[in-house]
């Protein structure tokens, strides 16, 4: 089936949650994405943050497909051979004890918010409460989505569960009036990826996690989009030298398959026991393989390195181009979590970006958020920098002339 008939198709049968982009992907290579016409575009989408290898990439298949290893599922009432050690690996990586494996990000922040309440049900009943910050995005599952921000997100399916606070972003007398005996839990993004690539302050983080340790409270990092080498840390949080309590983290996990997990420590890892928590899927052999790979490229000593650099890089060719097009009005992230945000609307941006092969999303209206592969080069930088300055010269003109995309 070629672009229209599956177009029309999807519009038949699949329940529309989705505006998908106006093409049809049939394979990946690197950086890049075909489509079946055979058009190339320059992956800075990224599959949403998980292609953190880019496409393809061959130590990934290598692992995929070992003619030695043919286990692709036995449930979580059998062992296998992958699990404990890629717990062992994460609780390295964060300096936490013990992990729990889900599948997705917002099942993960599920987990946690379960596990934040059985660990305060420990200390007192009434410990139950979950603080979380304005602009956040956890998921879309009941708890995660009552953590969860925006309006948009909640409204449709509330009544939500009861229990959740948003604390103002980097307001710290806020955090501080907020905090009570009831607390069982913080819960932040360190730099909020869907809330438009916004970075919270050394500051603010340090003291949150003060009040939890003085308060008796848990501190929760959702690095599911920030972590993993995306930012050039192992985690956004290490950048400030925070210590937090659970640390969740899903997307780039198995090398594009779904693999979550919630990293914790011993004392609250204690709080579940056996049948309190689980799923059937979570933690599978096949994922738990890919994990391992994916992990250990990521620890080569060159490979975060090199985010940091071609990150640096990026960010300075976005302030550089912010320069010469006003209509950027802020250049924000870190490593390879980056974003412009525009005078303008971002919609007609990424409809242009498509045309000219580039890909990128637009995240809160206005920003273009790069979550590209952590392999690009310069030379790729390049080519998206080339392409944005005619978009935006064009978006900008738009926005002048009041078309509104
Ligand atoms: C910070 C954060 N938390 C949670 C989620 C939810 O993850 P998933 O879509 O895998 O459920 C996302 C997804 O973008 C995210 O960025």
């Amino acid at each position: 089936m070629n672009y229209d008939q599956i177009a029309e198709l999807e519009k038949q049968k699949l329940v529309p949650t989705y505006e998908r982009m106006p093409f049809l992907a049939v394979r990946g290579e690197g950086c890049y994405l075909y489509d079946d016409q055979g058009n190339k575009y320059l992956d800075f989408l990224g599959g949403l943050g998980v292609n953190a290898l880019g496409h393809a990439h061959p130590e990934i298949l290598e692992a995929l497909r070992d003619p030695s290893e043919d286990l692709l599922h036995v449930s979580n009432l059998i062992y296998h051979r992958f699990q404990a050690p890629l717990a062992e690996k994460l609780a390295a990586l964060t300096g936490l004890d013990r992990a729990f494996f889900a599948n997705t990000g917002t099942e993960s922040v599920e987990g946690a918010m379960k596990l934040a309440r059985a660990h305060g049900r420990r200390q007192s009943p009434g410990r139950v409460e979950i603080l979380a910050l304005e602009n956040s995005f956890h998921g879309r599952t009941l708890g995660a989505l009552s953590a969860t921000w925006p309006e948009k997100y909640r409204k449709p399916f509330e009544p939500l569960i009861p229990g959740v606070k948003f604390i103002r972003q980097n307001d710290i007398a806020h955090l501080n009036d907020s905090f009570s005996p009831r607390v069982a839990a913080l819960l932040v993004e360190v730099i909020q990826g869907e809330g438009g690539v916004v970075e919270m302050d050394e500051k603010f983080l340090k003291a949150g996690q003060q009040l939890c340790r003085t308060n008796g409270a848990l501190l929760i990092c959702d690095e599911i989009q920030s972590g993993l080498g995306r930012t050039g840390n192992y985690f956004a949080y290490q950048r400030f030298g925070l210590e937090p309590d659970m640390v969740l983290v899903a997307k780039a996990l198995a090398g594009g398959l779904p693999l979550a997990a919630i990293v914790a420590r011993e004392k609250v890892a204690q709080a579940f026991h056996p049948g309190m928590h689980g799923t059937t899927f979570g933690g599978g052999p096949l994922q738990c393989r890919l994990a391992l790979k994916f992990l250990e490229i990521l620890e080569r000593p060159e490979f975060m390195k090199h985010v940091r650099e071609v990150g640096a890089y990026f960010r300075n060719q976005l302030l550089k181009l912010q320069e010469e097009l006003p209509v950027i009005q802020q250049v924000r992230g870190q490593g390879l979590m980056l974003a412009a945000e525009l005078a303008a609307p971002g919609k007609e941006a990424v409809r242009q970006g498509l045309r000219a092969g580039v890909l990128f999303n637009c995240t809160q209206e206005r920003v273009l958020r790069f979550l590209p592969p952590l392999i690009i080069e310069r030379e790729h930088v390049d080519q998206v920098i080339a392409a944005l300055r005619p978009i935006l010269v064009s978006v900008s003109n738009m926005q002048n002339k009041g078309v509104h995309a």
